[in-house]
């Protein structure tokens, strides 16, 4: 008999034809995530779920899926929409898709960047208005990249990724991380001991942290204040890093000179949120690893790990891999 897999939303047919040969493959056809009760009527009975960052897979869910359910294969690097404790407690594989995004992420991180620095949405609005009547000295005046300093919080695969692109711009580079050890990291790239040091100087602070309880909230009043009033923030990981209210407040009152973000908190941003009409703000629906190719190797690496976690074969991307040392200790397989 075949496994049984959900996939909770069409993703690119690579990943499926490498899973419908050997699975009973169900999708889930919507354009929005299935809810929580249609989650739960989908799970019981599955052998392995293909899930978005969209899906919440907490012990609740692993739980009404039953105990033999073996894998839960992100579609995504992050894993924060999955109780990974649970699952390891419960001895089921978590994978994720890390790598295969880093360039395209960086990419549209860098986009922000450039957009929010030197207002090229205001401006595209202002032409959109019809109110493009001259040429003018004085007019949408943004900062300048070459010669600024970018800080980027968070020094992990993307973060490096645009660190590289910044260099190639002729920016100066602070990073603050805690949890790399100094001098494991590419030369000409200045770190910073706190990461007050780090918004104090930068011109363009750019966030690259996993969402964790040590950075949910990071960005909270005391950090918005700490940067300076012709700095930009710029978010690509996760929403929940920036204090919303806090940053809207932050721009309203000018403490920063503009935001650019991939991701909100909440998501998705209800388009009558002050964060959508604010002019120096800009506002993406969560497409940094939008690219077709990158999609493409994401549903492939997704279901490919799924596949290897039923046979009891290592995943590339073991989020848990205890787990698979325990499968090991006790012989299973699939
Ligand atoms: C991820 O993979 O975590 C991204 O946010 C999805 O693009």
């Amino acid at each position: 008999m075949k496994p049984r897999i959900f996939v909770t939303r069409r993703i690119a047919q690579a990943g499926l034809d490498l899973l419908t040969p050997h699975c009973e493959v169900e999708v889930w056809p919507g354009e929005e995530p299935p809810s929580r009760e249609e989650l739960r009527a989908r799970v019981p009975g599955c052998h392995g779920l293909l899930t978005l960052l969209s899906d919440r897979v907490d012990e609740e869910l692993l739980a009404v899926a039953g105990p033999q359910l073996r894998v839960v294969s992100n579609h995504a690097a992050g894993v924060d929409n999955i109780d990974v404790a649970a699952a390891t407690r419960r001895g089921i594989l978590v994978t994720n898709t890390p790598d295969v995004l880093t360039e395209t992420t960086a990419d549209l991180a860098f986009a922000l960047i450039c957009a929010t620095s030197r207002r090229l949405v205001e401006g595209v609005d202002w032409v959109r208005a019809g109110r493009w009547k001259t040429w003018s000295p004085l007019f949408l005046l943004g900062q300048d990249l070459f010669g600024a300093t970018l800080g980027l919080v968070g020094l992990g695969r993307i973060g490096r990724a645009v660190a590289r692109r910044a260099q190639g711009f002729a920016m100066r580079v602070l990073w603050y991380d805690p949890s790399i050890p100094a001098g494991s990291v590419p030369a000409g790239l200045h770190r910073c001991d706190t990461l007050d040091e780090l918004l104090r100087a930068a011109d363009v602070v750019s966030l690259h942290v996993p969402l964790t309880p040590a950075t949910r909230g990071l960005f909270d009043v005391a950090a918005l204040r700490a940067m300076k009033p012709t700095a930009v923030l710029i978010n690509t990981c996760r929403g929940q890093v920036v204090d919303t209210a806090a940053l809207v407040q932050a721009l309203q009152e000018g403490w920063i000179a503009g935001a650019g973000l991939d991701v909100t908190d909440p998501e998705p941003l209800p388009a009558d949120h002050p964060l959508v009409s604010e002019p120096r703000c800009i506002v993406l629906p969560h497409i940094g690893s939008a690219s077709t190719a990158t999609r493409g190797r994401m549903a492939e690496l997704a279901a490919a790990d799924l596949l290897a976690g039923l046979r009891g074969e290592p995943p590339r991307h073991p989020v848990n891999p205890e787990v698979l040392a325990g499968r090991a200790a006790a012989g299973a397989g699939c």
